[in-house]
């Protein structure tokens, strides 16, 4: 059994503290009706997503300062008002198109783009959708948006499940990366699936032999590699996220979907070196790799094998538009036409812009391993952000 290692990290407040043992009451009641050991996807899920409990279900700040981490829109508005122009490209060749976010965070995304769109005329004929799977950040979301764009608010609509025959654009950022993983060990005699058990007052993880569907998942990575994993090989891989995939897939008659997220080609998720596998844990701005503690009140995320993505997509008759880094996409996508009046501005204003387009840019922040998957169907002309950089190829 590995036991939970000792970190140095921030102390839970009080109020924090208090809700995560309800959800490690919650976790250990689960391990016990499911017999003594319940996998990581599933343990992953309930910290995330336990009504009432998990990380998104229930009430912390997440995003921002006051948060655990910051994803691209929190950055800057420059994010979103990029992509606001690439859906623009997109909606211009649709016939009745609207926009769809999946899993909009805070809302602040929605906010910048809908403000862009407002101000140059462009706003959808069938609005601005979002479908997101916490009822507590609906409620975020929405006064968020009752406050930066009342005037807008009535052009948004929230979905309980994605809707049927959609013609438009989808946008996830930071979706695929929040679906629970499964994880692996590769020994010679078979894929063991790691599992979580209760530990004195914790929890451990030890492996079992692995279920149909994980062995599966796991050979064909090796098929896709064209050798076994060595021997001890450890990692994960997100058997939801070829479901989700095709899901979006269905719901999209004809547009495109922009999927951001970091991650990277198969082929690099599973290079031999890469053993312990990309599962990341956010806690007040520090990234650590112990999903065992502070249930319910730390992120825990993985990197998005875009291979699989691209595949799904690619198996329910979509095309890939482009796959390209986020610094490619902002620069590809007009990152350039913001600077114009950069002499004019504040000495404030300048360092405040210069520090945001780094943070987006620069390859050690979120420039290069962020990545975007644009996948598109119908006869459309593809999206300026692709046009430059594109690394498509590095997903075959
Ligand atoms: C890491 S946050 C990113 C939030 C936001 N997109 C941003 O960039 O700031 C993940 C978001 O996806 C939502 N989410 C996770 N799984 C989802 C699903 N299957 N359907 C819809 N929303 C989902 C979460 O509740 C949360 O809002």
């Amino acid at each position: 059994m590995q036991h939970a290692q000792t970190l140095s990290l921030p102390e839970a407040d009080t109020e924090r503290a208090l809700h995560s043992e309800r959800v490690v009451d919650f976790i250990r009641d689960r391990i016990h009706d499911a017999g003594g050991q319940i996998s990581f996807a599933e343990y992953m899920h309930h910290c995330l997503y336990a009504p009432g409990l998990g990380y998104y279900s229930a009430g912390s700040a997440k995003f921002g300062g006051a948060g655990d981490f910051v994803t691209a829109p929190e950055t800057s508005s420059l994010f979103g008002a990029i992509l606001a122009r690439q859906c623009v490209e997109v909606l211009k060749q649709l016939e009745s198109p609207g926009i769809l976010e999946v899993g909009a965070g805070s809302g602040k995304l929605a906010a910048d783009i809908l403000k862009v769109l407002a101000e140059s005329g462009a706003l959808p004929e069938r609005g601005y959708k979002i479908l997101e799977v916490s009822a507590d950040l609906c409620e975020r979301q929405e006064s968020f948006l009752r406050r930066e764009v009342p005037e807008l608010l009535n052009s948004v609509e929230w979905l309980d499940a994605l809707p049927m025959d959609f013609s438009g654009v989808v946008i996830a950022n930071e979706v695929l990366d929040a679906l629970p993983v499964e994880r692996f060990i590769r020994r010679e005699q078979g894929i063991a699936q790691v599992c979580v058990v209760t530990d004195g007052d914790g929890f451990g993880l030890v492996d079992r032999e692995a279920p149909t569907m994980l062995i599966e998942a796991v050979e064909k990575i090796e098929a896709f590699l064209g050798q076994p994993l060595p021997n001890g090989y450890a990692s994960e891989v997100c058997v939801a996220a070829p479901q989700w995939t095709a899901d979006i897939c269905g719901t999209l008659r004809d547009g495109a979907a922009f999927l951001f997220d970091y991650g990277t080609s198969r082929r690099e998720y599973y290079a031999a070196d890469r053993s312990g596998g990309w599962l990341r844990c956010h806690f007040r701005h520090h990234a650590h790799d112990n999903p065992l503690i502070l249930q319910g009140i730390q992120d825990l995320t993985s990197w998005v094998d875009f291979t699989a993505v691209a595949e799904a997509a690619v198996d329910n008759g979509l095309d890939i538009a482009g796959f390209v880094t986020q610094a490619q996409f902002l620069i590809g996508g007009g990152l350039d036409k913001y600077l114009v009046d950069f002499a004019e501005l504040s000495t404030d204003a300048q360092l405040k812009l210069s520090a945001e387009i780094k943070l987006l840019t620069l390859p050690a922040e979120m420039g290069e391993n962020f990545k975007c998957l644009g996948i598109s169907r119908g006869n459309l002309q593809p999206p300026t952000a692709f046009e430059f950089g594109d690394r498509t190829t590095s997903l075959g």
